[in-house]
């Protein structure tokens, strides 16, 4: 891909990873593959911010070989230890040995037990800058947005921020800018990477964003380390990554459930018609036959959360038990949540999709419905009154 400069004297010059599938193990269904993004500042000195997964290091060498040879390079940037941004960095530091690299305490401590090299390190911390010449790195320490070590490297003669993987997207492309692209599939991978990375870590992105209003810099682009970069209206992404941290939700619902033989599912339609019919928007969803990826980004706007499991050895069944598990480490805040689902005899799976909505800090706002067997018509009507109920907060 052919480097492009995206602001006077700074280059793009990470990859495209146009094959990965899954990100983080297998937390994250990447459908629409990634970039790792990774910036040349190239002024009297010459700056490398963040490099690439180690699988493409060659193809990021000649990217910037391209523009200066790599020994020119005075500094390296490391906004994050997690290896799809720091994976390169020992090769880089093979060709250019004498390159300071520049981190938190933090990266300094996570560089050195991913990789063990004996690089020369700076620690920088917020207020800290560095002069390239006639351009400044400034940096903005974000601790746990989304690790302990994450950084933001701000340049202000170009009012260029580069937030590591805070605004990003999954989202492989050969253009590099986010108004060159479908906004639908911006939006949709945009709200997707918040709510499957994000979400727990609310309260400390909205203090970030706030803190750095306050700092007052002017932003005109922002350049994430993964996906498209915001040129246009920057602070689009940034007031929906603060509605999102305030968990501002709208009238609408999500109902995912695991059936055994029909029973729960047979619940399931019935009481997201119920819901429909009381005003909400709804999405339903067999965790069996659905991306967990997608479900958790059509819950990350919704304020009402129905789970709903058949009873199988006194329990929830475990695909039900593994979503829940996920969405727990989540910790979901002003949700509403409810339990329902068929069993034969004793019961048990309302009771334990109950106790992990507890446990998750969302709210039980009602007691779950379980029907033995298969719901007959009395009880199908139950099952739509349950959803028509709930959405009217009864
Ligand atoms: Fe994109 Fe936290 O790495």
């Amino acid at each position: 891909m052919k480097n492009k400069e995206i602001v006077p004297g700074v280059f793009s010059v990470g990859v495209v990873d146009w094959n990965m599938r899954n990100f983080h193990g297998h937390t994250y269904a990447t459908k629409r593959g990634t970039s790792y993004n990774s910036y040349l500042v190239v002024d009297d000195k010459i700056a490398l911010v963040d490099t690439v997964y180690g699988p493409f290091s060659k193809e990021l060498i000649e990217n910037i070989r391209r523009i200066v040879p790599l020994d020119k390079i005075s500094y390296v940037v490391a906004n994050h230890v997690e290896t799809d941004h720091s994976g390169a960095l020992p090769e880089i530091m093979k060709l250019c040995p004498k390159a300071i690299v520049l981190g938190t305490s933090k990266c300094k401590e996570g560089l050195y037990k991913n990789y063990y090299g004996t690089w020369d390190f700076k620690e920088v911390k917020t207020g800290d800058s560095i002069s390239l010449g006639k351009k400044t790195l400034s940096f903005i320490e974000a601790p746990m947005i989304h690790w302990p070590d994450s950084m933001f490297t701000y340049l202000p003669e170009e009012e260029l921020l580069m937030p590591n993987d805070a605004f990003g997207q999954h989202l492989a492309s050969c253009y590099l800018f986010a108004d060159e692209v479908d906004p639908c599939q911006l939006w949709d991978e945009a709200a997707k990477y918040y709510a499957n990375i994000l979400w727990p870590l609310g309260g400390l992105i909205a203090k970030k964003i706030s803190e750095v209003q306050k700092l007052n810099i002017p932003i005109k682009v922002i350049a994430p380390s993964h996906g498209l970069i915001w040129r246009k209206d920057p602070m689009e992404i940034v007031k929906k990554y603060l509605s999102w941290a305030n968990n501002e939700v709208k009238q609408k619902g999500v109902v995912v459930y695991e059936t055994m033989w029909g029973a729960t599912e047979k619940m399931a339609r019935s009481i997201s018609m119920g819901m429909v019919e009381a005003g909400l928007e709804v999405k339903v969803f067999d965790v069996n036959q659905s991306d967990r990826t997608e479900v958790v980004k059509e819950m990350l706007d919704s304020k009402f959360f129905v789970f709903g499991s058949s009873t199988h050895d006194n329990s929830m069944l475990p695909s039900m038990a593994g979503f829940l598990e996920f969405v727990r480490g989540l910790s979901p805040k002003n949700r509403s949540a409810y339990a329902f689902g068929s069993y034969g005899w004793a019961g048990g799976a309302v009771r334990d999709i109950e106790k992990v909505i507890t446990a998750s800090g969302m709210s039980l706002a009602k007691p779950g419905l379980g029907i033995r067997y298969v719901p007959d018509e009395n009880e199908t009507k139950a099952c739509f009154a349950f959803g028509q109920d709930l959405a009217a907060g009864k």
